[in-house]
């Protein structure tokens, strides 16, 4: 059985165009395979732990071997908990806007709680740095306003593909595929021809999962 996990990040909803071509790919995907588990987070409900004081003492605590006080094993613990559902997956759907040329902040709250040592990349002086999570893959669906892979100038300012692409490969996958709805701010018809293009991909790429 495939598992995946969707996240889900604009707060936009029904008026999403990054949540529409995901919900197309996730039905392609249902289609496709009988037997199959979706799970889903959308950021806006989830109420993720704070990335405070503790959980970076704890962090360090972790990286240096040492042993953390019962606040920061309280901290740790609420971590692992979102780091141990994210590894249990075996695909990662992630539908987002871009917002300022990156992702939202609720996207990267999500990835400072999961991107920890020890639980989804791992540090040694001799081998440098390790992602921990391997034999998994990745579907991003990015929409923006502005049409970035228009030019090399504009490409330079899209930290939105460039960010989440590192950040995954980072942490082990390396196998991404990942869909663009651009520009989505010029008119309607544009942006509905961006959608139906990306819808096209995303089908596309979910029957060869
Ligand atoms: C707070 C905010 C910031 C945004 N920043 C950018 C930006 O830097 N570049 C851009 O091209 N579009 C930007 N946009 C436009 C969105 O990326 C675009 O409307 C996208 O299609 C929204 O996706 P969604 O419909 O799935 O929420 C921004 C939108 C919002 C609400």
């Amino acid at each position: 059985m495939s598992k995946i996990l969707y996240i889900e990040v604009s707060p936009r909803k029904d008026r999403s165009a990054s949540i529409e071509v995901a919900q197309s790919f996730l039905k392609a995907y249902q289609d496709e395979n009988t037997v199959n588990q979706t799970e889903t987070l959308d950021l806006w409900e989830l109420k993720l732990p704070e990335f405070n004081g503790d959980t970076i003492n704890a962090k360090y605590r972790v990286m240096h071997g040492e042993d953390p006080n019962s606040e920061e094993i309280a901290a740790w613990e609420a971590i692992t908990k979102y780091a141990d559902q994210f590894k249990a997956a075996d695909h990662y759907l992630i539908s987002t806007p871009m917002w300022n040329f990156s992702i939202p902040y609720k996207l990267k709250h999500y990835i400072d709680i999961i991107s920890q040592p020890g639980l989804t990349w791992a540090f040694s002086p001799e081998e440098g740095y390790q992602g921990l999570v391997t034999g998994k893959s990745a579907t991003l669906i990015l929409a923006r306003g502005g049409e970035y892979s228009s030019s090399d100038e504009l490409a330079a300012m899209d930290f939105q593909k460039s960010y989440l692409e590192m950040i995954l490969g980072f942490i082990g996958i390396t196998e991404i595929k990942t869909i663009l709805i651009e520009p989505t701010l010029i008119d309607p018809e544009t942006k509905t021809q961006a959608i139906l293009s990306a819808i096209e991909q995303a089908v596309a790429h979910a029957k060869l999962l």
